[in-house]
């Protein structure tokens, strides 16, 4: 596997893989790459004979106070990760390849209806920032197909939008949420959590599991359950950011007769932001 620091070298070596005829695959992250990363790699490594990984912590997606400065970067490490789940190109720009022209005057790309509320109201121009730094990799590597994981599960809905409205010709493949054995979500910020906490964080997916077993069992009344489930969060020693039941394709809020949804949550932990959601499937009427 190489790694490239200048959108020179990966045009160079993309170009080479299509003349010996290979479809691309790309995985974007921002790297400190765990099991659920791996996993995006693996598929595309499935469906697609060159896989190029990118690795860029990417300023314009973090909020003033956010963890732009701390998040971790173990580039070695992830280089040993790609390498093994099947990357073949590494592309690892510095903020200066990526913005050559600074990142004030840079165009954005703002994806409209699926970026507002939940992390979108909470984290106000970070769906701008990954919109824009996700178009520009997207040009960059020209893939045929790419992989971004459940657990951004509207990440993924503002990704698959923007390939649609600005007609990328790239298919966007969905891959699902890796978990702990107690179920937390694999997540490069779980990695700030102290020992207490990671005991504690598990309860943000049992409450989205309890939600889905009353929803199973016909339950409607949407407010009561995500008020008992974020009491169950307050309890637990979280600040709930939010919860909400959603109409899994569009992201509307779900309709009482929606059958296909998703439940999504964010809470605060200590210092530690997490986000989990989890689809659930009614049968029809
Ligand atoms: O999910 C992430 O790691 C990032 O938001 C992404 C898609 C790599 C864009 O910076």
């Amino acid at each position: 596997m190489n790694t490239v620091k200048t959108l020179r070298e990966l045009r160079a070596a993309v170009a080479q893989a299509r003349a010996e005829g290979k479809q691309v695959g790309f995985v974007p992250t921002m790297g400190n790459l765990h099991a659920g990363h791996v996993s995006l790699v693996e598929i595309a490594s499935q469906r697609a004979d060159f896989v190029v990984a990118s690795i860029f912590v990417n300023p314009l997606q973090f909020g003033a106070g956010e963890d732009l400065d701390n998040y971790p970067r173990t580039l070695v490490a992830d280089q040993e990760k790609l390498f093994a789940a099947g990357c073949h190109l590494l592309f690892h720009p510095d903020v200066t390849e990526m913005y050559p022209h600074g990142m004030d005057s840079q165009t954005r790309v703002t994806v409209q209806g699926v970026s507002e509320g939940l992390c979108g109201a909470s984290r106000p121009g970070h769906f701008e920032g990954v919109a824009t730094v996700v178009t520009k990799l997207f040009h960059m590597v020209q893939p045929d197909l790419a992989v971004f994981g459940e657990k951004d599960y509207q990440q993924l809905a503002v990704i698959r939008t923007l390939v649609r409205d600005l007609n990328m010709p790239i298919q966007i493949i969905g891959a699902p949420t890796q978990r702990a054995e107690d179920g937390l979500a694999l997540s490069s910020r779980n990695g700030y959590l102290s020992a207490e906490q990671r005991a504690t964080a598990p309860v943000l997916y049992r409450g989205l599991q309890g939600i889905a077993d009353e929803l199973k069992r016909g339950a409607r009344d949407y407010t009561r359950l995500i008020e008992n489930a974020q009491a169950q969060q307050r309890e637990a020693g979280f600040v709930p950011d939010y919860l909400e039941i959603r109409n899994a394709i569009s992201l509307r809020p779900a309709a009482i007769d929606d059958r296909h949804l998703v439940v999504l949550t964010a809470a605060q932990l200590g210092k530690t932001r997490l986000i989990d959601n989890l689809v659930v499937e009614l049968p029809g009427q």
